[in-house]
């Protein structure tokens, strides 16, 4: 595993985005995993500004997305669909064909998760995976007591991912209580990894995850045993 402590969220933000604007110019062809959530929010800008300046063409660009709520269509202004698109892929010049997330209103929900998993092996696998870390650990919606060996699937939401999850919503009834997301497996079979983390409340998942025991309890403890992640954070007194 790698550190790289950074001041601030600004910086986290750039520091990460330089890192993913290297990949897309040095490749033929990039599979890349996204995370949605408030930590790579001005990631996407600053990628997306470098892009634009550089007039890069993206159409050698795939992505895919971690995961989607269930219950919420593409249409919905909380769905992370909308999210990517309107934070990212629609600022950007990448076919928007070669962008996936889950359907979270798909009528077979099981079918679903393994054609997101088929999917992402047709493409070659997931070269460069950003994520974000949940106060419990979780990475993706793959909450504590999740399988190592998960492939996408369906969640249960716990409570505390709710309760951080209900600031994008009116009220906390709106939050959906189920996700699809991608398994801890899926993560695991990416190349590289790219994790983002900002803020003090990050702080005992971030030291679970690099020096707790590795355990189904503490989702992200898996990235121990991945030979190619980076973390890039602000939080004060981490270390290697
Ligand atoms: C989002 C995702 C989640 C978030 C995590 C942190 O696609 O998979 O695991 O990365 O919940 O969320 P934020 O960034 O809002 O603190």
């Amino acid at each position: 595993m790698e550190l790289s402590k950074v001041k601030n969220y600004d910086e986290m933000s750039m520091e990460a985005a330089k890192i993913v604007f290297e990949k897309i110019v040095n490749s033929n062809r990039l599979v890349l995993g996204l995370a949605t959530g408030s930590t790579p929010e001005k990631m996407y800008e600053y990628l997306a500004d470098m892009l634009n300046k550089n007039k890069v063409d993206l159409s050698h660009v795939y992505t895919v997305n971690l995961d989607e709520y269930v219950g919420l269509s593409p249409e919905d202004t909380q769905s992370y669909n909308y999210y990517m698109r309107e934070i990212f892929f629609d600022k950007v010049n990448i076919p928007l064909e070669n962008t996936k997330l889950p359907d979270g209103v798909a009528e077979d929900l099981d079918r679903e998760t393994e054609a997101y998993d088929e999917m992402i092996e047709n493409l070659g696998g997931v070269d460069l995976q950003i994520l974000g870390i949940g106060r419990n650990a979780h990475i993706a919606f793959n909450e504590p007591g999740t399988s190592f060996d998960s492939g996408t699937h369906v969640v249960d939401l716990t409570e505390s991912t709710i309760q951080d999850n209900a600031r994008f919503f009116e009220k906390i009834e709106d939050v959906p209580t189920k996700a699809v997301s991608m398994g801890l497996g899926t993560i695991m079979n990416a190349k590289s990894i790219l994790l983002l983390a900002s803020g003090e409340g990050k702080k005992q998942a971030l030291q679970d995850m690099i020096h707790g025991k590795v355990t189904e309890e503490v989702p992200a403890s898996i990235l121990q045993r991945h030979h190619d992640v980076k973390v890039i954070t602000d939080v004060e007194d981490i270390k290697l």
